[in-house]
């Protein structure tokens, strides 16, 4: 079956979908985006993807292409169309097209909103094997990583590293030595001392949905956990590692670097919140 976009007012064939070469996203990554995960139909944390959207959109003040309710339908029925029932959902929203100029446009221009939606492989039922490696790569983006802006290359280079490395994610780390984020992850640890952590939200991180809600999960069940920022001296001491995202849900870090974190095996902590993480997906209210 071919796949459907929506782009800007119509769902099309996928492969016969374009965008205007002065689009200002392609032109300058002038754009943001989301993903959202499906699960049977379901779309996973949308009122917190729905709200980092329209905050990063804020933040670099491009309107809303349109109103929250619109945009649920049209993701909803990109979704359909695709017969995706369990994969992700992505949209990106970008200034729109103008004549090359950094500048703003003078005039107003509608922003330009792209949808489209795959299929992944099933939610993970093996912890053990969902588990994964990766490296540690020097943090060189930019000054607002809070925004999910669509200028990633950093991050893809970063990336890049980790699969020439034989690793899935790269866990980056600032000048001062301290673990920031994932290429494309939220990086959590359980420190030598047993305590579970993660850096605090912030202009050098993205606020990542999926730590958002595991974190109401955890305060739910009483899971204590501290978000003070570690460095990448901390992470190697760890006990666990793991990483959270749309896409890894909870991910087990088994190795760093080539080195075994803790004794190389998935921690009782991310075995927990894994445990936790997927009711949340398969048994959570309807688009909660
Ligand atoms: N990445 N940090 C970065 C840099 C990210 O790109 C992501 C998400 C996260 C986790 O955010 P969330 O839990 O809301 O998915 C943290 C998405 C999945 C991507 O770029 O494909």
């Amino acid at each position: 079956m071919s796949r459907v976009a929506y782009v800007n007012g119509a769902y099309m064939a996928q492969r016969e979908a374009s965008v205007n070469v002065e689009d200002r996203g392609y032109q300058f990554a002038d754009g943001i985006y989301e993903v959202v995960h499906l699960y049977r139909g379901r779309m996973i944390d949308t009122g917190l993807h729905m709200d980092r959207l329209e905050r990063s959109l804020r933040e670099i003040r491009i309107a809303m292409p349109m109103t929250r309710p619109a945009l649920l339908h049209v993701m909803a029925e990109v979704a359909r169309r695709n017969r995706v029932a369990e994969g992700l959902l992505y949209m990106q929203v970008t200034r729109g097209v103008a004549r090359r100029e950094h500048v703003f446009p003078s005039h107003p221009i509608p922003p330009a909103l792209v949808v489209t939606a795959r299929r992944t492989p099933p939610f993970p039922r093996n912890l053990d094997a969902w588990a994964t490696s990766a490296i540690t790569h020097p943090d060189e983006r930019w000054a607002r990583c809070d925004i999910k802006s669509v200028a990633l290359l950093p991050n893809v280079l970063a990336k890049q590293a980790a699969r020439e490395r034989g690793a899935s994610e790269a866990i980056l780390i600032d000048r001062d030595g301290m673990v920031t984020e994932g290429g494309s992850t939220s990086v959590w640890i359980v420190d030598a001392e047993g305590t579970l952590r993660t850096r605090p939200l912030g202009h050098a991180i993205l606020p990542g949905c999926t730590r958002a809600s595991l974190r109401a999960l955890m305060e739910a069940e009483g899971i204590a956990m501290q978000e003070t920022p570690f460095s990448e001296a901390e992470l190697r001491a760890a006990r666990e590692v793991f990483l959270t995202s749309a896409t890894s849900f909870v991910r087990p870090v088994v190795a760093v670097d080539g080195a075994a974190v803790g004794d190389g095996r998935v921690g009782p902590v991310a075995r927990r919140l894994f445990a936790m993480f997927s009711r949340h997906v398969q048994g959570g209210p309807a688009n909660g």
